[in-house]
């Protein structure tokens, strides 16, 4: 058992962690203020290889691994998680959903401008009546001979207005029910696609989220992804892996949250000492450090089983159950160790706080999470 990273692996770390501090901590602030989509760093983070990690380089992409790709979204999730969640989508649901299912002439056209970054994707599972019962998909895709034409609404969509791409779930055969789904590509400025305006976050505000909506959009028939009826499959295949990339930025939130919190409890002095000798506060920020650890442990053994090509259903939702639940803990902890100062905006924790409370919610709930697990267990 190896507890070490690669040379290689270290590197694409220390490279994330330059960029979290010099290209994503300044602005982050207003950023949030401001529900301001962080374009340019979208654009420098596709210079860095970052939004094709795992994809072939024949695709465009940098050929890394998952380990890899869950260390840069540890150390960007630590500074800004609303830029961390457009690297999440882009990697592990749009680029590995083209390229694991994706026909050559899909890959050529969609994947390759994905994986470099000209151009970021969406994933759009979530609906207003479907959302953890992802199967009652209400959006129809009728087939129309050599188009399908496409009717509804999708929710919640990350990138819903940046994203160039869109691979969008729907409902093709109803009485077979979820074996009658079907996932498309879907660019955007297609006839009869628009999106809903920008919804006003509790957190990753930053983060461009929409609701689209579908009125006799035709996609051609070469746009379908995989066989008739493969959608429902398709979503949960690549959800698998969009789950060990959540919980990722679960745990760079924690850990970005443990940091600061760690370094203000040892310069911040009450009745003449720093707080962190007050045993209260040193006890603290020994549970932070120990939960991080476990939902690193995790986090990484759920990428490294991807890694080794071993299943990682279970671990992947064991590791987004414990990393957002620690996400949680952390943050709330840092606040209360800044005192009044973590209040506010400057200090940052209260921003961290707000958005990990995501971790718990999108690529399914701590529920959902629960159901999978326990299925995986009792069979
Ligand atoms: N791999 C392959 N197939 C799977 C699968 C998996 N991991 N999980 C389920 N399936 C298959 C089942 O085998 C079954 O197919 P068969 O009948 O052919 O065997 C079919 O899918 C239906 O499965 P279930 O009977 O288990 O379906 P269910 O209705 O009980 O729901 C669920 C299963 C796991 C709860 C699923 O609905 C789910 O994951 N819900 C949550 C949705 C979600 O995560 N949404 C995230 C949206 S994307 C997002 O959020 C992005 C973002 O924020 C940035
Ligand atoms: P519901 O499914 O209505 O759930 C409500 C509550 O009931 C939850 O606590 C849930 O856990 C619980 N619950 C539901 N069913 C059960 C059950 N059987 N047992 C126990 N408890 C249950 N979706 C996309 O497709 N693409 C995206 O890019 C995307 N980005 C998102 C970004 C943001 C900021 C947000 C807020 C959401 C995003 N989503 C996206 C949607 C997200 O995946 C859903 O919100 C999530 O899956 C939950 O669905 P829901 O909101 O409909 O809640």
């Amino acid at each position: 058992m190896h507890f070490e990273l690669s040379e290689e692996q270290l590197m694409i770390q220390q490279a994330a962690r330059d960029f979290a501090q010099n290209e994503l901590k300044p602005g982050v602030i207003e950023r949030d203020e401001h529900q301001k989509f962080p374009a340019e760093q979208v654009k420098k983070l596709g210079e860095l290889g970052f939004l094709g990690m795992m994809v072939d380089g024949k695709y465009n992409g940098s050929g890394m691994d998952a380990l890899s790709y869950v260390l840069v979204m540890e150390e960007l999730s630590k500074i800004d998680a609303s830029a961390s969640v457009v690297v999440s989508v882009n990697n592990s649901l749009v680029c590995y959903g083209l390229e694991s299912y994706g026909t050559e002439a899909q890959k050529e056209k969609y994947l390759k401008p994905l994986a470099s970054g000209q151009m970021i994707g969406a994933f759009c599972l979530s609906e207003p009546e479907a959302g953890s019962d992802a199967t009652s998909q209400q959006t129809t895709a009728e087939d129309k001979g050599d188009y399908y034409l496409l009717n509804g609404t999708k929710n919640w969509i990350t990138n819903g207005s940046t994203a160039g791409v869109y691979l969008v779930i729907a409902q093709t055969h109803k009485e077979l029910k979820h074996k009658g789904i079907n996932a498309f590509i879907i660019e955007k400025g297609t006839p009869g696609f628009t999106v809903g305006p920008k919804e006003n976050k509790l957190g990753i505000r930053g983060s461009d989220t929409h609701s689209l909506m579908f009125n006799d959009v035709k996609v051609p028939k070469e746009n379908r992804i995989g066989e008739d009826g493969f959608g429902f499959k398709f979503a949960m295949k690549t959800l698998e892996g969009g789950r060990i990339g959540i919980a990722a930025q679960a745990l760079g939130i924690a850990a970005g949250a443990y940091e600061l919190a760690l370094a203000y409890a040892q310069q911040r002095k009450s009745f003449g000492k720093p707080i962190a000798e007050h045993q209260a506060i040193a006890f603290k920020l020994a549970d932070m450090a120990t939960q991080i650890e476990a939902a690193r442990m995790l986090v990484y053994k759920a990428a490294w089983l991807k890694d080794q090509g071993q299943s990682y259903t279970l671990a992947g939702s064991m590791a987004k159950l414990y990393a957002s639940k620690v996400a949680m803990d952390v943050t709330v902890e840092a606040v209360q160790i800044h005192g009044g100062y973590g209040f506010v905006k400057e200090y940052h924790v209260e921003r961290l706080m707000r958005d990990a409370k995501i971790t718990q919610i999108y690529e399914g709930t701590t529920e959902i999470q629960k159901m999978v697990i326990s299925r995986n267990i009792l069979g």
